[in-house]
């Protein structure tokens, strides 16, 4: 039975986040350069972003660009910055045809210019669209976002007279990813099993998948499966299993 049928529809996850990994050992696999596997890895995404909002997924949060990723050679840098320009601009059908609103998070202000300001018209333009979120990590570390959001804490603090009360609500509302639950889902591919500095806080308590697929191989059937190996896991927050098996029946 395709994994699609195995879905459970009332028990899907609201939030499903991903590490997209390997591109550069699937472009090595076909004797091409890495970023070879860069522009192949965007056939995976839209197909991602697709088969989530068919299924009913509210929020897709995708790894793009991570704030290490400077750090590699200019020319790969160059190129995945000019791809995603060019990405951007050509999907905006694909988000409009499946009514998919664009958003990012990340150290945005660090980015080219250009892809500042197409990244900004192509949220703008998807701001009305409803099905689904779509959340593209770029220029996006975990600690940079930390640190980010102590900083918004204390400059706050600093304008008031009675001090805001510190907890992990309050806290969580300055992070970027403010007003999205936090994902019960987080999927990376490639084998890799890290989190590569992605949504620390957020993803405390997200079931991890990791599938040795790389990921321009990553299909719709993929992420059905993943969401089928979701659903079969048993989510204790701390509990035993027997009070989860009690909750249930009530
Ligand atoms: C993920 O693929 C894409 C980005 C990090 C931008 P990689 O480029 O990391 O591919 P591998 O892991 O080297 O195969
Ligand atoms: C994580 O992949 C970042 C993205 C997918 C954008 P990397 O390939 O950069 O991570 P490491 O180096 O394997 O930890
Ligand atoms: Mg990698």
């Amino acid at each position: 039975m395709s994994f699609k049928k195995q879905i459970i529809t009332d028990k899907l996850p609201q939030h499903i986040a991903i590490i997209m990994d390997g591109n550069g050992r699937w472009a090595a696999k076909q004797g091409k350069d890495r970023v070879f596997g860069h522009q192949y890895g965007v056939g995976a995404v839209r197909n991602a972003a697709e088969a989530a909002a068919e299924l009913g997924v509210k929020y897709l949060t995708l790894y793009a660009f991570s704030t290490e990723n400077w750090n590699r050679p200019q020319i790969e840098v160059d190129a995945l910055m000019h791809l995603f320009v060019e990405t951007i601009e050509q999907e905006f059908e694909t988000l409009k045809k499946n009514n998919i609103r664009l958003h990012a998070i990340g150290d945005l202000a660090s980015l080219p210019a250009e892809n500042y300001t197409k990244l900004m018209d192509t949220i703008k333009k998807t701001s009305e669209f409803d099905r689904m979120t779509l959340t593209l990590a770029m220029s996006y570390s975990s600690r940079w976002e930390i640190v980010d959001a102590v900083k918004k804490i204390v400059n706050e603090q600093g304008r008031q007279n009675n001090k805001i009360e510190i907890t992990e609500k309050y806290f969580s509302q300055k992070l970027s990813t403010v007003g999205m639950p936090d994902p019960e889902l987080l999927i990376r591919t490639s084998g890799e099993s890290r989190l590569s500095n992605f949504l620390l806080w957020q993803l405390a308590y997200s079931e991890l998948y990791f599938t040795q697929k790389l990921w321009p191989e990553f299909e719709k059937e993929d992420l059905y499966e993943a969401i089928v190996d979701y659903q079969k896991r048993e989510r204790r927050f701390g509990l035993t299993s027997q009070q989860i098996k009690r909750k249930k029946k009530e």
